[in-house]
């Protein structure tokens, strides 16, 4: 099949190096010439396990370009993907700008019938717009479909290519046939092929988004009221996911969830449920929980130093909003960095993928360290934000030999309580009793 990709951003990528793999003749098109030039060279915007490979073998095999020109990019094929962003406007709502332009471009430059597919996430009934906008006055009868995308960053590729389901809305059955056939090679036994109203499906992909974010928030609930009451967040965790209705996936407590969905997803279920004169209670809960959970490190730094921290130096390792991504979009790394700035504390951060990101913000007033030892180095304390393998088993002697003081604050719980307490460590973490807990002068 000949397919068109509009928006090389991590979806819209993705989704047509994934196409090209299986097969397919895939032309992608986005307005950003610099990024085009890049992409035509087998250079990946991002960093993304297993993506560049993939673009450089099917760029190669000539199943894979890249255009700024749309008319170029839509010739020959019927089937178009639209992957533009859908940022948070200053509403809570999702900005549809990018979505709309395309949209009225395609409209203006077809020259036969597409078959438009929406994968950006976009507001329910969002779907319908964009079918009336492409057939409004036009000289074709377009088609339009929803196909959101449920990509994990850093895993993105296995998770395109072996999919726990694809998800379509669809009006009429020949492009649900069109849709599976081309998501074929993806599918496995009891990972099926789902066809729904446009609706439904957009609405699927929020639903999902907001199912995980709350239970991010609720075992960060939990964990606090733990803490409080003297309990064990890890200990309460196994109690409750051996009940096979309750689980363990998604449970995990930590600093809150960042990137580019769950925040901006939440608060646009958010602002549709006021669109409908509905109070959405429970997602407001979710992302005010998010948003405090953020600020829970340096809390917990401050109670061992104190609010001023003039003259004191704190290590952090971690700043993507999780492992295996460069992505630092809503991460909370970024809210304690702003706190200790504030508070006079000299920053030292180290991060394997994300320091470049971070630099880009805020420049000379941080310190970047190629290695999570040596970041160490004369520092009060450290504190751990994103929990990458590389930081799971580290050598605490030498930790211990760097640091100024053996303080971790550890907001991903890597280490066993016992262990700190024979190595002599203060230790904090999220929902658990504190190590050693006495302050430091
Ligand atoms: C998410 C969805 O998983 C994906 O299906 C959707 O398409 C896009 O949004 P992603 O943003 O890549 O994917 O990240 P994900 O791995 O889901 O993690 C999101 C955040 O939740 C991270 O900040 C992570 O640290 C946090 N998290 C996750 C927790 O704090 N605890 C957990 O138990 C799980």
């Amino acid at each position: 099949m000949r397919i068109t990709v509009i928006g090389t951003g991590y979806v819209g990528l993705v989704t047509g190096t994934c196409f090209a793999e299986s097969g397919n003749d895939v032309i992608c098109v986005d307005i950003d010439a610099e990024k085009v030039a890049r992409l035509r060279e087998g250079i990946s915007p991002i960093y993304e396990p297993g993506l560049s490979e993939l673009l450089v073998r099917n760029i190669k095999e000539g199943r894979l370009q890249f255009t700024t020109d749309l008319t170029e990019g839509m010739t020959d094929s019927a089937l178009v993907f639209i992957a533009v962003g859908t940022p948070q406007g200053d509403d809570g709502a999702a900005n549809l700008n990018a979505l709309w332009a395309v949209t009225d471009q395609i409209r203006e430059t077809a020259t036969e019938p597409k078959i438009v597919v929406v994968k950006s996430t976009v507001p329910v009934g969002t779907n319908a717009k964009v079918l009336a906008r492409l057939n409004k006055e036009s000289k074709h009868v377009h088609r339009a479909a929803s196909n959101p995308e449920f990509l994990k960053e850093g895993y993105a590729i296995e998770d395109f290519m072996k999919p726990d389901r694809v998800v379509v809305g669809v009006r009429e059955p020949e492009v649900a046939k069109v849709l599976e056939e081309l998501h074929r090679p993806f599918l496995r036994t009891n990972h099926p092929f789902l066809s729904m109203t446009p609706e439904s499906s957009e609405m699927t992909k929020y639903v999902a988004n907001c199912m995980l974010a709350t239970k991010i928030s609720f075992i960060n609930e939990m964990a606090n009221l733990c803490e409080a009451l003297q309990a064990d967040i890890n200990d309460v965790r196994m109690g409750i996911g051996h009940d096979r209705r309750i689980g363990f996936q998604f449970l995990h407590p930590g600093v809150g969830y960042g990137g580019s969905c769950f925040p901006k997803d939440v608060r646009a279920m958010i602002a549709l449920a006021e669109q409908k004169g509905l109070p959405a209670q429970m997602l407001r809960g979710v992302d005010q929980i998010n948003e405090d959970q953020k600020h829970v490190l340096f809390h917990k730094l401050t109670e061992i130093f104190g609010k001023e921290m003039s003259g004191r130096t704190i290590a952090i390792w971690g700043l993507a909003f999780k492992p295996r991504t460069d992505d630092i979009r809503e991460a909370p790394s970024l809210v304690l960095i702003d706190h200790l700035l504030k508070a006079g504390a000299k920053v030292r951060v180290h991060d394997p993928e994300a320091r470049e990101n971070v630099k880009e913000i805020y420049g000379s007033r941080l310190t970047y360290c190629d290695r999570a030892y040596g970041t160490l180095e004369g520092a009060d304390a450290l504190a751990i934000v994103t929990e990458w393998n590389e930081f799971r088993n580290p050598n605490f002697d030498v930790m211990k030999a760097l640091l100024e003081r053996p303080v971790i604050v550890d907001g991903r719980n890597l280490y066993e309580l016992d262990q700190m307490r024979e190595l002599g460590f203060t230790y904090h973490s999220i929902g658990r009793a504190t190590v050693n807990p006495e302050g430091v002068s």
